[in-house]
C-alpha cells in the first residue's frame, strides 16, 4: 500500500551512479514526495545509509543528508518497494552483451528484463514505469509488452527519461539540468502518465527546459547525444596526431574553432581518449541498431568515433616507448591519475585501463596513483596484481620513476612541487601530458623531457 503521508511515491530500482544522485535530488527538492531507492546489492544500500556513500560525486553527502531518513530511503526489499510506489524509475545497468547475437555491441537487456518481470510479479497496482538506464531503441515497447502480459487486470505506462548527468558535476547537472526530456506513447493514458513525470520535474526545473516527445525520439537522444559529445572527443584527437606532426598546437587550434559560436568551446580538449561507463557502449550500441536496420554506411561511420578513440590510447604509449629509446623494460612509470575523469572515482573504459596493460605487456614497472580511484583500479587490475603498486601520494610513486604520465586531469597535479618529484626520478626524466593539464615549460626549466599530446615537445637532447 501508499504510504499517504507523502503525495507520490516514488521508487528507483538500481542505487549506482544514475540512481543514487538522481534520487536524492528529487527528495531534496520535493519534500512532499517519498523516494525509495533499492538495489540487489546490500553492501551498496549500508553504504547509500552511511556517510561514506559507494560513489565519489562533489556535493552528493550534503544533499542526501538533506533528505535521507525524512522523505528519502534506501533498502533491498525491492518487492515491498515495488507494491508501495506508484511510479518506478529503472536505473539497472545495460552494460555491452559479451556473449551471442550483437555480442561486443549490443546492448545486454537480462538485468533490465528480470526487472520488468519481478515488477509484474509482485506489483498489486497500475503503475508507472521510467526508462532510465540507457537503451535500445524501442526497448519501451518491448518492456511494455513483457509488463501487461500480466493476467491481474493491472495497467503499466512505459515511459523514458534519459538521464543526461556527466559524473563530477552530477549534483549541479541534476539542480540545473540543461534540459529534461520525457518520452511517451501519445495516447491518452500515455499523456496523462508524462504529466505526472513533468510534475515532479517542474519542482525545480523551469518549464521550458522540460521536453516531452515520443518515446522513440527520447531513446534514441540519449543515444545520439552521447554519440555527439564522443564524436568531439576523438575529432580533436584526431586533430592532436597531425599537429604532433606538423608543429602546430592543438590546444591553440581549439580555441580558435571553438571561438566559432556555430561550433562552441566545451568538449575540445584533447586527452588521452574518452572514458566513462556511457560513450562507447552508447555508440556501439547505435552502431548496433544501424547495422540491424541495414544502414551499414551510418553503423560505419560512427563507428569511426570508437576506433579513433582506440588509435589515440595506443599512438600515447607507442609514443612513449619511442621516445624513451624503444624500451619501457624494467623502468618505473608513474600513471598520474585513474579515474576515467578528474572528480569521481569511477574507472569503467578509463583510457589509464589500456596504457597500463600496454606498459606492463612492454615489462614496464607500473606505479599508480589516484586521489579517489585506487580501489577501482586495483579491481580493475586484480590480474596483474603483483607486478603493479598502487601508491596514494604522488610524491612517492613518482620516486625512482623514469617517466610519469598524466592520465586524469586532477587539479592536485597541477599543484604539486615537480622539484621535489624531479629530484627523486631517474634521468632522463620524462612527463608525458595525456591531459595537457601541466605547465610544460616551467616542468622543461627543472629538467623534464615533456611530451604534450598534439603540441611541441620540450626536450633536453
Ligand atoms: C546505469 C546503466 O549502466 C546506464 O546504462 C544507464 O544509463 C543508467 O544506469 P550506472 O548507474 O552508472 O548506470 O550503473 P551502476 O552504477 O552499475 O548501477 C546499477 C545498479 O543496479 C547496481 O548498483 C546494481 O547492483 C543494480 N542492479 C542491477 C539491481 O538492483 N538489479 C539488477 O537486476 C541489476
Ligand atoms: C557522459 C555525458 O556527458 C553525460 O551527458 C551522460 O549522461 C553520460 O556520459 P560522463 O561519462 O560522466 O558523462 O563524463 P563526460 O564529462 O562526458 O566525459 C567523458 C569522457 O570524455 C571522459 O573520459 C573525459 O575525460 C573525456 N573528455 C571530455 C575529453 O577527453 N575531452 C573533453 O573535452 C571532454
Amino acid at each position: 500500500m501508499s504510504d499517504t503521508r507523502f503525495s507520490k511515491n516514488i521508487l528507483c530500482i538500481g542505487a549506482g551512479y544514475v540512481g543514487g544522485p538522481t534520487m536524492a535530488v528529487i527528495a531534496a527538492k520535493c519534500p512532499q514526495y517519498k523516494v525509495t531507492v533499492v538495489d540487489i546489492n546490500a553492501a551498496r544500500i549500508d553504504a547509500w545509509n552511511s556517510d561514506n556513500l559507494p560513489i565519489y560525486e562533489p556535493g552528493l553527502l550534503d544533499v542526501v543528508k538533506q533528505a535521507r531518513g525524512r522523505n528519502l530511503f534506501f533498502s533491498t526489499d525491492i518487492d515491498a518497494a515495488i507494491r508501495e510506489a506508484q511510479i518506478i524509475f529503472v536505473s539497472v545497468n545495460t552494460p555491452t552483451k559479451t556473449f551471442g547475437e550483437g555480442a561486443g555491441k549490443a546492448a545486454d537487456l537480462q538485468y533490465w528484463e528480470l526487472t520488468a518481470r519481478n515488477i509484474v510479479k509482485v506489483a498489486t497496482s497500475d503503475k508507472i514505469i521510467i526508462e532510465k538506464s540507457t537503451l535500445p531503441v524501442k526497448t519501451a515497447e518491448a518492456m511494455g509488452r513483457i509488463l501487461n502480459a500480466n493476467e491481474k487486470g493491472i495497467k503499466f505506462e512505459v515511459l523514458s527519461n534519459p538521464e543526461f548527468l556527466a559524473e563530477g558535476t552530477a549534483v549541479s547537472d541534476l539542480e540545473k539540468p540543461d534540459r529534461v526530456l520525457i518520452g511517451s506513447q501519445l495516447t491518452p493514458e500515455g499523456i496523462k502518465a508524462r504529466d505526472e513525470v513533468v510534475e515532479i520535474y517542474a519542482n525545480w526545473v523551469p518549464d521550458e527546459k522540460i521536453l516531452t516527445s515520443n518515446i522513440w525520439s527520447s531513446e534514441l537522444s540519449k543515444l545520439v547525444a552521447n554519440a555527439f559529445l564522443a564524436q568531439r572527443i576523438s575529432s580533436i584527437n584526431s586533430i592532436s596526431a597531425l599537429c604532433e606532426k606538423t608543429d602546430a598546437n592543438v590546444s591553440e587550434v581549439s580555441r580558435a574553432i571553438g571561438m566559432d559560436t556555430r561550433i562552441g568551446n566545451k568538449f575540445l580538449s584533447s586527452s588521452v581518449g574518452f572514458g566513462g561507463s556511457c560513450f562507447q557502449k552508447d555508440i556501439l550500441n547505435l552502431v548496433y541498431i544501424c547495422q540491424s536496420y541495414g544502414l551499414s554506411e551510418v553503423a560505419d561511420y560512427w563507428e569511426r568515433v570508437v576506433l579513433m578513440n582506440e588509435y589515440q590510447k595506443r599512438r600515447f604509449v607507442q609514443n612513449m616507448l619511442k621516445v624513451m629509446f624503444n624500451t619501457v623494460a624494467g623502468k618505473k612509470i608513474a600513471l598520474f591519475g585513474f579515474a576515467f575523469k578528474a572528480d569521481t572515482g569511477d574507472t569503467r573504459e578509463s583510457p589509464a585501463i589500456d596504457v597500463a596493460k600496454q606498459l606492463l605487456e612492454e615489462h614496464a614497472k607500473v606505479v599508480i596513483t589516484d586521489p579517489q580511484a585506487l580501489n577501482n583500479a586495483k579491481i580493475d587490475l586484480a590480474a596483474y596484481a603483483d607486478k603493479i603498486e598502487f601508491i596514494e601520494d604522488p610524491y612517492e610513486a613518482a620516486k625512482g620513476a623514469h617517466a610519469i604520465a598524466v592520465m586524469t586531469e586532477w587539479k592536485e597535479y597541477k599543484a604539486l612541487d615537480y622539484k621535489r618529484i624531479f629530484s627523486g626520478m631517474e634521468r632522463p626524466s620524462f612527463v608525458f601530458d595525456g591531459r595537457n593539464i601541466l605547465n610544460h615549460e616551467e616542468l622543461f626549466n627543472i629538467g623534464f623531457n615533456v611530451f604534450p599530446l598534439g603540441q611541441p615537445n620540450h626536450k633536453h637532447f
